[in-house]
C-alpha cells in the first residue's frame, strides 16, 4: 500500500510564502509518490477565531488555495476539519491518555503565557486534536514548516503510549520537513507568520505584491555602499526563488556597491512575481465559484471520513468500546 501523507493549515488568514515553501510545495511534491490527505484546518483556527463571515471566507480562500497550487482532487483528498467530526472524538480518547505535563510544554501555549494572552482549553490542548488529524488517518509522514515539529512529535509520542497501553493500533508518523528552507524570514527578518503581520500573501494582485516587496526591511546604506547579502532580508528571500548562479550574481553586485536595495527587491519582486502567475490566475478563477469548490471540499470528506471511521472503529475497540 501507498504511504500516506497528511497536513492542515488554519483558516487564520490568507495563506503566504512562508506557507507556499514550508508546506505547500513539499506536500504537493508527494502527489506523484503519496496518498495525499491534505485539510483546512478549521477548528484550529476556532481558538482564535470569533467572526463567522471571516472563517468562512477565510475557510473557502485555503481551500482554494490548496486547488490553485496544484492539489489534485482526483488523486488527492481535500476537506475541512469540521466535516469529519471522528478526529474531535479521537481527540478525546488521546486526551485521556496524555499527561497535563506534555502540554504545558507545548510551544503555542507557553508563548500564549509568556505573551499574557488569553489561553483557551483549545488552544492548551491545540496539540491532541492536531495528534488526533493525524492518526485518523494512519498517516506515514506529515509535511510541515519547522514551527510544527514539535507537535509531530508529540503526536508520535501519544500514538506510542496508545499501543503501548492498547497494543498496535495507530500508525507512527514521521514529520517531513524541508531541509533547504527550514523557515521563510518576513518582511521584518523575523519567521514570516500571519500573527506577526510580516506576511506576503501568495495572491496579491501584482501591483500589491510589488508593495509588499518593497516595503522589506534593510538597513540604511546608501547606493553606493558595498552590502553584506547574507545579512539582507532581501537576498535570504531572493535565495529561495532563484537558481544558484542567480544567487551569485546578485551577491556580487551586493559586495561591488553601486546598487541600491530598491533595485534588488524589484529584481526579487519579479522572480516571485512570475512564478506566481499561474497559480494567481487558477485562484482567481476559483474564488469565483465557490459551488464547484464546496463540492470538492464534499466529496473529499466523504472520503477522508470512510478512513477515519475505519480507525475509530479499531481504536474503539482496543480501548473496549
Ligand atoms: P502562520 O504561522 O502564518 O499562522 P500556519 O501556522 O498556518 O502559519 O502554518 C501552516 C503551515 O505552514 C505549517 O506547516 C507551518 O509550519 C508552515 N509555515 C508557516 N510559516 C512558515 C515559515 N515562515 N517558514 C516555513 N514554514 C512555515
Ligand atoms: N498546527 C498546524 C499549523 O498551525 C495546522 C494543523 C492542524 C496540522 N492539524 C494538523 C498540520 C495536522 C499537520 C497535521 O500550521
Amino acid at each position: 500500500m501507498a504511504q500516506r501523507a497528511l497536513t492542515g493549515i488554519k483558516p487564520t488568514g490568507p495563506p503566504h510564502i512562508g506557507n507556499l515553501l514550508g508546506m505547500h510545495q513539499p506536500a504537493l511534491a508527494l502527489q506523484g509518490s503519496h496518498e495525499c490527505f491534505y485539510f483546512v484546518a478549521s477548528y484550529h483556527a476556532l481558538i482564535s477565531t470569533r467572526d463567522p463571515e471571516r472563517m468562512r471566507a477565510l475557510s473557502l480562500e485555503v481551500a482554494c488555495s490548496w486547488l490553485a497550487l496544484g492539489l489534485d482532487p482526483s488523486r488527492s483528498v481535500l476537506w475541512a476539519q469540521h466535516d469529519v467530526p471522528e478526529v474531535t472524538e479521537l481527540a478525546w480518547i488521546l486526551g485521556c491518555i496524555t499527561s497535563k505535563g506534555m502540554m504545558d510544554k507545548a510551544h503555542a501555549f507557553k508563548d500564549a503565557v509568556a505573551k499574557s494572552k488569553e489561553v483557551n482549553i483549545g488552544l492548551y490542548t491545540y496539540p491532541v486534536l492536531m495528534a488526533a488529524d493525524i492518526l485518523a488517518f494512519d498517516s506515514h509522514v506529515v509535511p510541515v514548516g519547522k514551527d510544527q515539529k514539535q507537535h509531530v512529535e508529540m503526536t508520535r509520542d501519544m500514538a506510542q503510549r496508545f499501543n503501548h497501553l492498547f497494543g498496535e493500533t495507530l500508525v507512527v508518523p514521521q514529520p517531513l520537513i524541508r531541509k533547504d528552507v527550514e523557515t521563510v524570514p518576513g518582511l521584518d527578518g523575523q519567521k514570516m507568520s500571519k500573527s506577526y503581520g510580516n506576511t506576503i500573501e501568495i495572491f496579491l494582485s501584482p501591483k500589491k505584491l510589488r508593495k509588499k516587496f518593497m516595503s522589506i526591511v534593510t538597513d540604511s546604506k546608501g547606493v553606493e555602499d558595498p552590502k553584506d547579502p547574507e545579512t539582507c532580508n532581501v537576498f535570504q528571500l531572493y535565495k529561495l526563488f532563484s537558481t544558484p548562479a542567480e544567487q551569485a550574481d546578485l551577491a556580487d553586485r551586493y559586495r561591488a556597491g553601486g546598487m541600491g536595495y530598491g533595485h534588488a527587491k524589484q529584481e526579487l519582486y519579479e522572480l516571485v512575481n512570475s512564478s506566481l502567475g499561474e497559480p494567481r490566475e487558477r485562484y482567481q478563477a476559483l474564488i469565483a465559484n465557490p459551488e464547484e469548490v464546496r463540492e470538492i471540499l464534499d466529496d473529499g470528506a466523504l472520503r477522508a471520513r470512510e478512513v477515519a471511521r475505519a480507525t475509530l472503529l479499531r481504536v474503539r475497540a482496543a480501548v473496549g468500546l
